[in-house]
């Protein structure tokens, strides 16, 4: 297994560019399948969970052309082979799944298996199960698959999620485009990713109206063609960016952050007392590290309240900060494995179940710490770049999955990362 060794070495300057997506081009991807002609998806992503996307749609039948580090991916499904997503494909990343609502809207059938739990919860699918079954679809869970079935395909119906969820939202939505008639989807998710993959479909032929709010309409078409679509810029990465030069100091523009997408977490930057810049194409964030970062308080909300998946790096944030900051997990019910390991650099953190008490220090110290998941991982990567000495990351195939070329990125804006291949 791979590992990263990081020099805490000061500020950060110069240029970091964002890339496309990651959770946004996994379900671009699975909508590929709802396409009878190809879908072009530029900016794409080059992880360890697209590519593994790109081999389960091969498995189905999709040809897919998407040379080893190009940011251009051709998928053609003319043809759909098989209906079937076994485990062995579907438990190593769980937005594989998705593959269920398209195969079932397309094809009529699909067994996909269940995805199983993971670090950060227990994230059931039982939202996405009882969209389809009220989409009209049989559903029998056997021996850890989900067999679904719409053999006269599925019919239009008003879904009211009982709370909000990103997964289920996009599903159903994948689902609903080739269904007969209209579905209502309310207190739908309101993430960017929602909305980019309604105008994906959208000029595939679908017709999604109101992405973005909490109310979604879908008018079921009967078949969709194909189009070239450019991947939204990853926020999740860019406000990785953002918090990383926070902590260390510094002037970088983030090239390709989206304002728009990034509200909270600019202004609790803004709090933290980072100027941050919105300019034409992208975000400049400058502190000057001799001033201190004041605290605050944070609580991970649906979008377009702060982002679950900047909690772990605004935590490591925190730990340096001038004074005591709460942190509270609304989302997901055990993510805060990256603390005990934040503890380990020096950090002081309590946490009491969903809330994490960070007792700002005025320095971390390296150690040898371990990634548990995708953002806990990059979150000690950012209190690595802060601490005196040199730390390594191990376990590092965890930011593999969501991160691409990191240490190339950060490297070129003076950090001093470096990967060590194969180590255990
Ligand atoms: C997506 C993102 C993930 C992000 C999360 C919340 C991808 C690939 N992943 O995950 O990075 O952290 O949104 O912004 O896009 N839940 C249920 N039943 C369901 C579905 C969800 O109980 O059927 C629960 C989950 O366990 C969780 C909450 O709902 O506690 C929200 O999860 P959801 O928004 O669905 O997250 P994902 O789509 O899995």
């Amino acid at each position: 297994m791979d590992k990263l060794s990081i020099l805490g070495n000061g500020p950060l300057e110069g240029r970091i560019p964002v890339s496309g997506a990651k959770n946004s081009a996994l379900k671009l991807m699975a909508a590929s399948l709802l396409c009878e002609e190809p879908l072009v998806l530029t900016s794409m992503p080059n992880l360890a969970d697209t590519r593994f996307m790109a081999d389960l749609l091969k498995s189905l039948g999709v040809e897919v052309e998407w040379p080893k580090g190009e940011a251009l991916c051709r998928m053609h499904a003319a043809n759909i082979t098989s209906t079937i997503a076994p485990y062995d494909l579907v438990r190593k990343m769980r937005a594989t799944f998705n593959v269920l609502g398209p195969l079932l809207a397309r094809v009529g059938h699909a067994t996909v298996s269940l995805p199983g739990g993971c670090a950060i919860g227990a994230r059931p699918v039982d939202l996405h199960l009882k969209a389809f079954e009220a989409m009209g679809a049989d559903i029998v869970i056997e021996q850890g698959y989900v067999k679904a079935a719409a053999l006269r395909g599925l019919k239009g119906a008003h879904i009211v999620f009982p709370f909000v969820s990103v997964g289920a939202t996009e599903h159903a939505m994948l689902a609903a485009v080739l269904a007969h008639g209209e579905t209502i989807l309310e207190n739908a998710a309101c993430e960017p990713e929602i909305g980019d993959l309604a105008i994906c479909l959208n000029a595939c032929g679908a017709k999604v109206t109101g992405h973005g709010t909490p109310v979604i309409r879908v008018q079921g078409v009967a078949k969709l063609t194909g189009t070239r679509h450019d991947v939204i810029a990853d926020r999740i990465e860019a406000g990785t960016f953002c918090i990383a030069v926070a902590a260390t100091g510094g002037n970088v523009f983030v090239d390709g952050a989206r304002a728009e997408d990034l509200g909270a977490l600019i202004d609790c930057l803004q709090q933290a007392g980072v100027t941050v810049e919105v300019e034409a194409k992208g975000l400049r964030i400058k502190r000057d590290p001799s001033k201190p970062i004041k605290p605050v308080d944070v609580q991970t909300q649906p979008h377009p309240g702060f982002p679950t998946d900047l909690q772990a790096q605004f935590m490591a944030l925190m730990c340096i900060a001038d004074g005591t900051s709460t942190i509270r997990e609304n989302i997901f019910e055990n993510r805060f494995m990256h603390a005990p390991e934040l503890s380990r650099l020096g950090a002081n953190i309590t946490v009491r179940g969903n809330e994490a008490i960070v007792k700002g220090v005025p320095k971390l110290r390296a150690a040898p710490v371990m990634a548990t998941d995708l953002r806990a991982s990059v979150s000690l990567v950012i209190a690595a770049l802060v601490a005196e000495g040199e730390t390594t990351v191990n376990r590092i195939y965890h930011l593999d999955r969501g991160f691409e070329r990191l240490e190339e990125k950060l490297g070129r804006c003076g950090a001093k990362i470096t990967r060590q291949e194969g180590s255990a």
